[in-house]
C-alpha cells in the first residue's frame, strides 16, 4: 500500500493501493491535504476505480440533462450516471423521470438511441415493453407462458431514488438517503443560478442547443474535474490559442473582458466538494467582446442593463469554470457550457458537452454563439484540444510502477488572503483573493478532501457533515 509521506514519495515498494479500509488504510491516507500531497494511485488503480463507482457515483447527485431536451410527453434523452446508462424522459402526464436503461428480464438496453420520442420502450431482446412512466405494460405470451401470473407492477424499469429539476438543469441520485439537491449544493447555488438563468437574469431562461457532443479521452475522470474546479495555473497550455485570439469577436485573449480591472477569486466548498473560479469586476467591460457583431453586442448590452437592475452588485461576478462534485463541470459565461466526465475505467473518460443559450435570444445571437462555442470548446474546440493533451499524457505517464510511487503536488497558494473588505458582492464558501498570487490550488484540495470522505464514509449520515455541526 502506498501511503503518501512528506516528500511526496509513496511508502512501500509494491505501489499497490486500493483505498479500501479493510486493509487498514483509509482513502484519507492517499489524500494528504495537510501536506498538499495526493497519491497517483487514486487516478490509476483499478480497485480504487471500482470502489469509486459504489462510494461516489452511486451516492452523489449527478447531472443528467436539461429539460429543454425532453419538452414534450414521450421525449427522451439517453444519459449516463457513472457507468450506467439511464433514460431521461417525460411521461404522458408531463412528469420527468430517469430510469436505468436495462430491461428487468435479462438486462438488454431498452433504448439504444441517443434521443427521440416514443410512446413505449420496447426491449429488442424478447419484447417486454415499458411505458414512459417506467411501468411494465407489455409481456409477450403473458397468458400462455406466464399463466398470467407475472406481477407486472413489480417489474417496471428501475427508477432513480431522487430527481431534481433546478431551473431546467436535471440532476438525479440513486441514493434515497442523500440530502435534497438544494442541500447538496448549499451556497454553491449562486453558480448554478449564473449558469442556468438567462443572461438578462430571467430565472431558468436557458435552453440547450440540439444534440450534445460526446467523445472519449484516455485519462481518469478526475483530471478534467479538477482542472475545471480550480486550475488557473495552466494558461501556458493555451498560449497558442491566446496568440491566435479566439474571443467572441476574434482578436482577443479568451478572457480579456473578465480580467480587465478585476479581482480574481477562487471559491471552494470543501464540506461539499464543489468549487469555482471567478472574477469580480469593478466595472462592466464585457460588452466590448462582441464589438464585431452589432446585433450580439446590442443584445448583451441590453442583458447587462437588465441584470444590473435585477441583481445589483451580484452582476459584477463573472463566474469562470467550476465543478460540482463529483463530475459536472461548467462555464457560466460565454461559451456557456456543461461538461460531464463519465468514468469509463480508471484510464478512460467519456466526455459529454451541453451548450446553453438564452431561450429568448434573437436567432442571430444564437447562431453567433453556436459558432463561437464550437470554435472554443469540445473535441474540435481549440481550447479543449490543449487541455486534453495534458490530461491524456499525464495519465499515461503516471501509471507505471515507478511513476505511481510519487505523489502529485497540491501545495500552491495555501496562504492567500480572504476577499478584500468592502469588495462586493461577498462570495460564499471559502473565497480567497488570488489576484496577486495569480493561481492557487485551494479548490483542488477541497475537491480531493471531499473525495476521500466519500470513499471512506459508510453512508450519507457521515457525509452530510454540515448537518453534523462540523
Ligand atoms: Fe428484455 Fe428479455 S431482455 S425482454
Ligand atoms: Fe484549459
Amino acid at each position: 500500500m502506498a501511503k503518501v509521506n512528506s516528500n511526496g514519495h509513496a511508502n512501500g515498494s509494491s505501489g499497490k493501493t486500493n483505498g479500501n479500509k479493510s486493509d487498514g488504510l483509509a482513502s484519507s491516507n492517499l489524500v494528504d491535504i495537510q501536506s498538499g500531497l495526493i497519491s497517483r494511485e487514486i487516478f490509476v488503480d483499478d480497485d480504487i476505480y471500482q470502489r469509486e463507482q459504489e462510494q461516489v457515483f452511486a451516492r452523489s447527485w449527478l447531472f443528467i440533462g436539461h429539460e429543454s431536451q425532453v419538452e414534450k410527453p414521450g421525449d427522451y434523452f439517453v444519459s449516463r450516471m457513472g457507468e450506467e446508462s439511464v433514460i431521461l424522459c417525460r411521461d404522458r402526464e408531463g412528469q420527468i423521470h430517469a430510469f436505468l436503461n436495462s430491461c428487468r428480464h435479462r438486462g438488454m438496453k431498452v433504448c439504444r438511441y441517443d434521443e427521440g420520442n416514443a410512446p413505449v420502450f420496447t426491449c429488442p431482446y424478447h419484447g417486454w415493453s415499458y411505458a414512459t412512466d417506467g411501468k411494465l405494460v407489455g409481456v409477450p405470451y403473458f397468458k400462455s407462458a406466464y399463466d398470467q401470473k407475472l406481477d407486472k407492477s413489480q417489474w417496471g424499469l428501475v427508477e432513480v431514488a431522487q430527481l431534481c429539476n433546478y431551473k431546467g438543469g436535471i440532476w438525479a441520485t440513486w441514493d434515497g438517503e442523500a440530502p435534497s439537491f438544494l442541500d447538496y449544493i448549499g451556497d454553491y447555488k449562486l453558480f448554478m443560478d449564473l449558469l442556468l438563468d438567462g443572461w438578462d437574469g430571467t430565472e431558468g431562461g436557458t435552453e440547450v442547443f440540439g444534440g450534445i457532443e460526446k467523445w472519449s479521452i484516455p485519462c481518469n475522470w478526475k483530471f478534467p474535474s479538477e482542472n475545471f474546479i480550480g486550475d488557473r495555473y495552466h494558461n501556458i497550455s493555451h498560449r497558442s490559442v491566446d496568440l491566435v485570439g479566439i474571443g467572441p469577436s476574434g482578436g482577443q485573449r479568451r478572457d480579456t473582458q473578465e480580467r480587465a480591472g478585476a479581482v480574481a477569486m477562487d471559491v471552494s466548498f470543501p464540506e461539499r466538494g464543489h468549487g469555482s473560479l471567478n472574477f469580480i469586476r469593478t466595472d462592466d467591460t464585457s460588452i466590448g467582446a462582441y464589438q464585431h457583431s452589432p446585433v450580439v453586442s446590442e443584445y448583451f448590452a441590453y442583458c447587462e442593463e437588465q441584470r444590473r437592475k435585477l441583481w445589483g452588485k451580484r452582476s459584477r461576478v463573472v463566474a469562470g469554470p467550476g465543478t460540482m462534485f463529483p463530475n459536472m463541470s461548467f462555464l457560466p459565461r460565454q461559451p456557456r457550457t456543461i461538461a460531464v466526465w463519465h468514468p469509463d475505467g480508471a484510464g478512460r473518460t467519456e466526455a459529454w458537452r451541453w451548450f446553453l443559450v438564452d431561450k429568448a435570444a434573437p436567432k442571430e445571437v444564437k447562431e453567433f454563439l453556436r459558432q463561437y462555442y464550437i470554435r472554443y470548446s469540445g473535441p474540435a474546440g481549440l481550447t479543449e484540444q490543449d487541455d486534453m493533451e495534458n490530461w491524456n499524457y499525464a495519465h499515461s505517464a503516471s501509471k507505471g510502477v515507478i511513476a505511481r510511487r510519487y505523489a502529485y503536488n497540491y501545495q500552491m497558494g495555501r496562504n492567500f488572503p480572504a476577499q478584500p473588505e468592502g469588495l462586493e458582492p461577498k462570495l460564499p464558501g471559502q473565497a480567497v483573493d488570488v489576484t496577486k498570487g495569480v493561481a492557487g490550488e485551494q479548490n483542488q484540495r477541497g475537491f480531493y478532501s471531499r473525495w476521500a470522505e466519500f470513499m471512506d464514509a459508510p453512508s450519507w449520515k457521515e457525509l452530510a457533515t454540515w448537518k453534523n455541526g462540523k
